[in-house]
């Protein structure tokens, strides 16, 4: 399958290079900035584009790319830094600006009427105004031309750098420059190398799609054949072949994520070799444990292993109440809990171990991997002595871990996952102890979780106010907090103190930043009276309105 490489130094906009380009259906993978490209590492591999960074090319810290970048043969697109990085490794100069760039700024392009090489021309269809994607895509050769006359193109892109190139590295010809007087566009007059001085994979900036499906389709010549069709195929036989006859042990959440996984390895293993286990903490939310099993079920499984330990986990919380240590004695015991149930499976040594990993998780926020090659999901799961021992023994499957989580959700619903499972909202490790300030206790996680479920009943019953879907579908995640206030209020004549709830919903992306979902009055006053005439202990609804920052999205 055809694939861009994306050499990774470390910019905040590295995985949005990658989610853009998948979603023009070519496959793309991040590697470090500076990892060796041996012949393994460029199989399938046709074209590499170099990310920008928050480094400058003449400061010690970089990442310096292996030089064979530049004798491969591939074509090169730089972006921001990563064009400052060819510029200077090809014999340019890059010098700080004298006031950093940053926001939309207005780029001018001039071509020549003639005389620019084909690929130079197939390039330029990316900013066309007058070309759409599915030209870019379907390979047009060329910008419209008029009359033989040189060709301009004004739009608006999207800056952020402190540096720019003073001197063009030999070979390298200036196309496009930014209002503000510095080269914004570049392209090697022999070779295959281009540059942008702004970064296409940003929402904001003007043809950032046409500009890239140019680079991947018109100058890479990619095949669009990213679909999960193809993905599942090629997932199957590798995984047939790592775990052959050996059992392999799942540790379900519950989430989409973990069940995607569990659907797929029950549909490309024997089931019978296929071990689930979920843990019922007591933290869950109402009927999750019944929901897992009846989707598991369904898809085939045939050892679901659910362990009951709702009574470990209340007796482990009983007079806690800071968050974090919360956190802790949850993780701990899960570790706990977790490793005494997998012995008494009495597996065999070889058995793999698998779990729901995606792309993002492995991704250090901020960073961007080329700081540092695998960092882990900071779930619980993930960093216990079990998965870090089957880590060392080749014995982890992470099926999920090239996947974006839309795709995740592609991939179980060409697998036949429940709708109602793939649309859920995430759901924390800890449960429904973060969503109980101060100390957590059985009765309170069953008030809590008749009120949710009423919340979410509520909001998958209405329509959005677009009518297009569900507000439970529109909105990205939805909940109630138990709060560890009374206040007070009248049932009948009688004064009476009751348990106060918040309602959280928010949009997001990546739960990164977070929106308050703008509810219509109606549905929250209606909502609100449904869970205080319902749940007898609430006497008081309140809607939290704080975004992420300077807010989180869960309480805790
Ligand atoms: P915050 O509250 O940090 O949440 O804005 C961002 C996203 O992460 C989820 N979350 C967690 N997930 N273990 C998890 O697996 C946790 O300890 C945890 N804390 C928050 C939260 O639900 C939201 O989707």
């Amino acid at each position: 399958m055809d694939k861009i490489l994306i050499l990774d130094f470390g910019s905040q906009t590295t995985a949005l290079i990658s989610r853009r380009i998948r979603d023009l259906a070519v496959y793309t993978e991040i590697i470090p900035g500076d990892a060796s490209l041996t012949p393994e590492v460029l199989t399938g591999v046709r074209g590499i584009i170099l990310s920008g960074s928050p480094e400058s090319v003449y400061t010690p810290h970089g990442a310096i790319p292996d030089q064979k970048l530049y004798t491969c043969g591939l074509p090169l697109l730089g972006i921001c830094y990563g064009l400052q990085r060819m510029t200077s490794d090809l014999g340019g100069l890059v010098e700080p600006l004298p006031r950093r760039e940053y926001g939309g700024v207005t780029v001018q392009v001039d071509l020549p009427s003639a005389g620019l090489p084909d690929q130079t021309l197939r390039f330029f269809t990316g900013f066309d105004h007058a070309l759409p994607l599915s030209s870019i895509i379907a390979g047009c050769p060329g910008p419209s031309r008029r009359n033989g006359a040189d060709t301009r193109f004004t739009f608006t892109a999207w800056m952020s750098h402190g540096d720019t190139l003073t001197r063009l590295a030999p070979g390298f010809r200036e196309y496009g420059r930014s209002s503000t007087g510095f080269p914004a566009v570049t392209v090697h007059e022999s070779q295959p190398w281009f540059g942008l001085q702004f970064h296409p994979e940003v929402s904001h900036c003007e043809r950032g799609r046409e500009l890239l499906a140019a680079f991947v389709f018109g100058i890479c010549g990619c095949a669009a054949e990213w679909t999960m069709e193809r993905y599942f195929e090629k997932l199957s036989r590798s995984l047939a072949e790592q775990v052959g006859t050996s059992p392999v042990l799942l540790l379900i959440s519950g989430g989409v994520d973990s069940t995607v996984a569990g659907a797929l390895l029950l549909k490309t293993l024997d089931p019978e070799q296929v071990h689930l286990m979920y843990m019922d903490t007591g933290l869950m939310r109402k009927d999750e444990t019944l929901t897992v099993t009846a989707s598991l079920k369904r898809l085939g499984a045939r050892h679901l292993h659910i362990i009951l330990c709702a009574a470990e986990f209340f007796s482990a919380l009983k007079g806690l109440k800071a968050s974090e240590a919360k956190r802790k004695v949850i993780g701990d015991l899960f570790i706990r809990i977790q490793e005494r149930e997998v012995s008494r499976l009495g597996l065999p040594e070889q058995y793999f171990l698998a779990q729901g990993t995606l792309y993002t998780d492995l991704i250090e926020s901020g960073k961007g991997i080329g700081a540092k090659a695998h960092l882990i999901k900071s779930h619980h799961n993930v960093g216990s002595p079990l998965v870090d021992a089957k880590r060392q023994a080749g014995r982890l499957i992470e099926p999920l871990d090239k996947l974006y989580k839309d795709e995740v959700r592609s991939l179980g619903r060409f697998l036949g996952v429940d709708e109602a499972v793939i649309r859920r909202h995430p759901f924390p490790g800890p449960g429904l102890a973060v969503r109980i300030l101060g100390e957590v206790t059985r009765e309170k996680c069953d008030l809590l979780r008749e009120a949710d479920a009423i919340y979410i009943e509520e909001l998958k019953r209405r329509r959005s106010p677009g009518g297009e879907c569900s507000l439970y579908d529109e909105i990205w995640q939805a909940f109630a907090v138990l709060l560890p206030i009374r206040s007070v209020g009248v049932a009948g004549d009688v004064r009476q103190y009751g348990q106060v709830l918040a309602l959280r919903a928010v949009t997001s992306a990546d739960g990164m930043s977070a929106d308050v979902y703008p509810f219509p009055l109606k549905d929250l006053l209606e909502i609100a009276t449904r869970i205080t005439n319902t749940v007898k202990d609430i006497g008081r609804v309140t809607y939290d309105i704080s975004s992420k920052p300077p807010a989180t999205i869960e309480w805790e």
